[in-house]
């Protein structure tokens, strides 16, 4: 199954392939995506907040409110924002959508 990434100006786009039950945070790693993921998918940080595109974010499973309570903290959140680390891959997600968020690269310089 396909994921598409598309940088935080919208300038590239990197399709990875990916399988059931991976995680959408350690697929982006893989393919080297400027997603943290500080806390290791314990849904502590909001460092792999990426922002899914608007067609593709009903196929999704709605967010826990943990989950929402996070994305609330994420820098330039929008309404189809999810947490990477908190989506597992499914075939019913193939050719899924997901932009980086502009902070990202931010958040790596202020360290
Ligand atoms: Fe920290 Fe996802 S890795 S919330």
């Amino acid at each position: 199954m396909i994921v598409r990434f598309i940088s935080a100006d919208g300038a590239t786009t990197e399709e990875a392939r990916g399988a059931p039950g991976d995680s959408l945070l350690d697929l982006a790693q893989a393919y080297g995506q400027p997603l943290e993921g500080t806390c290791e998918g314990q849904m502590a940080c909001s460092t792999c907040h990426v922002i899914v595109a608007a067609e593709d974010f009903d196929r999704l499973p709605p967010a826990s409110e943990e989950e929402e309570d996070m994305l609330d903290l994420a820098v330039g959140a929008t309404r189809t924002s999810r947490l990477a680390c908190q989506i597992a891959l499914t075939d019913a997600l193939d050719g899924l959508t997901v932009k980086m968020p502009p902070a990202a690269r931010d958040m790596r310089r202020w360290r």
